[in-house]
């Protein structure tokens, strides 16, 4: 495919869609965050999941297992994500928002908070927040959890009745959170331009938001350097870096502002 005009296309048909309330929409997955350090999950060498196991590390059977081994890894990964910046391609989503007030929706499966860092506030997290913490169980007696002294290395426990906290992200097996599936859902049905930024397309619900989108339709746009697994969903797969193409779909020119 030739990248130029495919491009081109794509701005004037944001362009065109940004006159709209809640005409774009943007779903986006770890490679959009991979140039700002963060690891994604399945690129082959670079991914998570090719070094660790994800039954054991983002799983609540996982947890329960080894609960200090899971919650020292999830501290690495904040810290990771503390120390990240967000890149090119979250400063544009977020410049978008700006000069375009109630047209963008962001949908994320990120778990890190660069969207919200650049300027999205309202990015909806499909998959929680890596650095927040959530109780395991709901407190047996129903007076709360409090939090004991926490020895390091460990996660945190509850004085009265041993309940520890977790990381308060999605793992594989839990729901995802109702709210949040509903307006993904809802800006999905709603927008005129869905751009599919980053992701691999394998974890559902998520990636069945570009089929949601392309029946009720919308334009699907995948920006992505490699195939995904949701790519005939779309009506475009540019194959570039969110970095690369986002400040190119984004950017606001003489010939269409
Ligand atoms: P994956 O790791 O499955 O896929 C990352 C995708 O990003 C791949 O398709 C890469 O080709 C692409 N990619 C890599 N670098 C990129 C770049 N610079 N610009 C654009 N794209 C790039 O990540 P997700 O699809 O987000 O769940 O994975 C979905 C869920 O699976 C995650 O939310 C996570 C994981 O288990 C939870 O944490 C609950």
């Amino acid at each position: 495919m030739n990248a130029g005009p495919a491009v081109d296309t794509v701005r004037r048909q944001i362009a065109q869609a940004a006159a709209h309330a809640g005409g774009v929409a943007v779903l986006t997955g770890a490679g959009m965050s991979a140039e700002s350090g963060i690891a994604t999950f399945r690129d082959a060498m670079s991914g998570l999941w090719s070094r660790f196991d994800p039954a054991a590390l983002a799983s609540e059977e996982g947890f329960r297992a080894d609960p200090a081994q899971v919650w020292r890894w999830y501290a690495e990964r904040r810290d990771g994500v503390r120390g990240a910046q967000p890149n090119a391609g979250h400063r544009a989503l977020a410049d978008f928002e700006r000069r375009h007030p109630g047209v963008l929706t962001v949908v994320s499966q990120n778990v890190d908070d660069l969207h919200q860092r650049a300027g999205n506030a309202g990015t909806i997290r499909l998959h929680g927040d890596i650095l927040q913490d959530a109780w395991l169980a709901p407190c047996p007696q129903r007076r709360g959890c409090g939090v004991d002294q926490a020895t390091p290395g460990e996660p945190p426990r509850c004085a009265d009745c041993g309940n520890l906290l977790r990381p308060a992200v999605v793992w594989f097996g839990e729901r995802l959170p109702a709210q949040a599936l509903a307006a993904a859902e809802t800006a999905a049905r709603r927008c005129r331009v869905l751009l599919v930024v980053g992701t691999s397309g394998a974890v559902w619900p998520a990636a069945g938001l570009a089929a949601i989108a392309r029946r009720a339709g919308a334009t699907v746009v995948i920006v992505n350097p490699h195939p995904s697994e949701i790519d005939d969903e779309a009506h475009a797969c540019l194959r570039g870096t969110a970095a690369q193409l986002l400040p190119r779909l984004l950017a606001s020119g003489p010939d269409l502002d």
